[in-house]
């Protein structure tokens, strides 16, 4: 086949014009290529917390002076945005508002006087930031220590356990848990990040205690030592005394029926006395 597209004269010239062609195109991919650079990446915050923005620079520093580039900013290695940077400029600010989770990843920038289209715009290497969005909310898995099934009165303790890694803000140790009835938050409590472990404790259950209970862990929310101190008019003191008019009630009401049941003896031994006498009478 090919001696054959060799040996023949109008094939081979068809063949060459295809090749000389071919020439051209991957010349023209490989400038194109070859007008792209890297730029720098610089962000103030790699873990940032859910819904909140998320600021990158890209910085050209060093590029050619007196030319205006496109600057290019990707997260795992695709473009996601592109800005014109003017001549006399170095750094330029990327901005992606209320980052969500499934803004993690890797970041990265780069530039080209050419303005490509982002779906164009694929990177591998070079300068990259790892950005990580902490979640605001985590449903955590819950158990119940013990028979799920208890009488009033009884101790009821539940376990809040998180199983994939937990991902913190500034390697956070504390942060909130809360159980939740329902719809309802039902109690508030510590959960300890080294030990991935809440405990929410009911000491004396009630019938109205039964239902569908549920923990949520709060990551982006850390707490810090100073948050345990309150003062002034953030504290109030509350005492819970035994009742004493109803403890009085009823010691008055003892005395009272004490009082009613001697009357009534005496009033039955009356009573006696006169039958007994009457019945003399007669008899
Ligand atoms: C970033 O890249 C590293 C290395 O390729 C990878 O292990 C990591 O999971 C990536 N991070 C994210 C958030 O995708
Ligand atoms: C509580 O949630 C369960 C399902 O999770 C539902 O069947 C039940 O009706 C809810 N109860 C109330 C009082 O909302």
């Amino acid at each position: 086949m090919l001696q054959r597209v060799c040996e023949g004269g109008s094939l081979s010239i068809t063949m060459n014009i295809i090749i000389a062609l071919l020439c051209i195109l991957t010349n023209q991919v490989i400038s194109q290529t070859e007008d792209i650079f890297p730029a720098k990446i610089l962000a103030q915050q790699t873990i940032i917390s859910e819904n909140s923005d998320l600021y990158v620079t890209c910085s050209t520093f060093g590029k050619k002076k007196d030319s205006m580039v496109y600057v290019y900013f990707l997260k795992n290695g695709r473009g996601i945005q592109t800005q014109l940077q003017k001549q006399d400029q170095n750094d330029i600010l990327f901005k992606i508002p209320r980052a969500g989770l499934h803004h993690s990843g890797n970041y990265s920038c780069i530039y080209s006087p050419q303005n490509y289209t982002l779906s164009e715009i694929v990177k591998k290497g070079g300068d990259i930031i790892e950005i990580l969005v902490i979640a605001n909310f985590l449903p955590a898995d819950i158990s119940i220590v013990g028979p799920s099934t208890v009488h009033e009165g009884h101790h009821v303790e539940f376990q809040c356990t998180v199983s994939q890694h937990l991902h913190t803000l500034g390697g956070c140790k504390l942060i909130y848990a809360y159980l939740r009835k329902n719809d309802t938050i039902l109690l508030v409590q510590l959960f300890n990040v080294s030990q991935m472990l809440a405990t929410f404790i009911i000491d004396s259950a009630v019938l109205r205690d039964s239902g569908h209970y549920s923990c949520i862990v709060l990551p982006s929310k850390c707490i810090y030592e100073h948050e345990y101190t309150v003062h002034g008019t953030n504290k109030v003191f509350l005492e819970v005394k035994v009742d004493f008019i109803s403890l009085e009630l009823l010691r008055y009401g003892v005395i009272t029926l004490m009082v009613l049941l001697v009357v009534c003896l005496w009033w039955i031994t009356q009573q006696t006395g006169k039958c007994r006498h009457s019945g003399g009478m007669t008899g």
